[in-house]
């Protein structure tokens, strides 16, 4: 069978498949159908320093190709999650990433504070990106000084493991944020968070979700999330955990063909959470069709292709 780790962060991971934050939550009702030691890596979801009830509902809407979520960071707040959430996570038996927002500075230096004294996971995720807080949440999608002060801060408190920022793709222009969040000491990103989205009742002219607008995930943003990471690559060497439409094996091997360290999965453990599970035995068969016998030697292959074709 096709090798399929992966070392990245100084770590090795088992494969690239990264469960991305948020559609699975904090993982108890994944781990009962999927053999969580088959993935790369679990991200949990976000974390806020206080408890958060979410958006009111309806906060879902299908799309029919994808859906928009407006969930709004509910969580549990740091403390209750690293008590009660956090050592069942860890059970896992693969890599973990805990992901944290915060509303001000001293938010993101309390949660890395408390966080760089916990065991049990293995990067921490900054989540500058959530579009589904209405006011106050530290989003900076025009301002990268802001994105590079967060990571600034963070870093001061948390110096055990590597931290990974993730973006939106609509934080502009994506170079000057990269280049901010990597001088502040970031040591890898997350591209990206959901796109902005709104769908409306035609029938009773509302829109389908209480906040209108929400965060819409679908394969058919591939394409563009493609492309915005092979021009993230171009800019950094620091690994990227490419997030945003991928579905399948193959996906897998066209995000690292554009620059991708490893792969995040959203809506995929949403909707069909036993694909998950499935992904790392396709992306062997993928390799072994193709005659390689491990990601490591078709990823050589493919950077001796590039330099040839120069
Ligand atoms: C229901 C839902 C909840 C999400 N919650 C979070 C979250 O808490 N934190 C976060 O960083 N991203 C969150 N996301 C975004 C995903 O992690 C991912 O970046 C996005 O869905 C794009 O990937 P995909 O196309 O594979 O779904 C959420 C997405 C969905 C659909």
């Amino acid at each position: 069978m096709a090798d399929l780790r992966v070392r990245e962060f100084g770590l090795e991971f088992a494969n690239p498949v990264v469960v991305s934050s948020g559609p699975t939550g904090f993982g108890p009702i994944l781990a009962e159908t999927v053999d969580m030691r088959r993935i790369g890596a679990f991200t949990c979801k976000t974390v806020t320093r206080k408890k958060r009830e979410g958006n009111p509902p309806p906060r879902l809407v299908d799309c029919g190709y994808g859906i928009i979520a407006s969930i709004g960071l509910q969580n549990p707040g740091i403390e209750e999650f690293v008590r009660e959430t956090l050592p069942s996570a860890d059970a896992f038996g693969t890599r973990l990433i805990v992901s944290i927002a915060g509303f001000c500075l001293e938010d993101f230096a309390q949660m890395a504070s408390l966080l760089e004294t916990v065991h049990g996971f293995d990067i921490l995720e900054l989540n500058l990106s959530c579009p589904n807080v209405e006011s106050g949440l530290m989003n900076p999608s025009e301002d990268p000084r802001c994105a590079g002060s967060i990571v600034a801060e963070v870093k001061k408190h948390f110096a055990s493991r590597p931290v990974t920022v993730k973006l939106s793709p609509e934080s502009l222009p994506q170079d000057t944020f990269i280049r901010s969040c990597e001088s502040s000491g970031a040591d890898g990103f997350t591209l990206f968070n959901a796109y902005h989205g709104a769908r409306f009742d035609i029938n009773t002219g509302r829109p389908f979700l209480r906040r209108t607008e929400g965060a819409y995930s679908s394969p058919a943003l591939k394409p563009i999330v493609l492309k915005k990471i092979r021009d993230a690559r171009h800019v950094t060497d620091r690994p990227i955990i490419a997030t945003g439409g991928a579905s399948t094996a193959e996906d897998i091997l066209e995000f690292i063909l554009a620059g991708a360290s490893l792969v995040g999965f959203g809506l995929v453990g949403m909707i069909d959470p036993e694909a998950l599970e499935e992904l790392p035995l396709h992306l062997e068969r993928c390799l072994e069709a193709r005659g390689f016998v491990s990601l490591d030697e078709y990823c050589r292959y493919l950077r001796r292709t590039a330099e040839h074709g120069r």
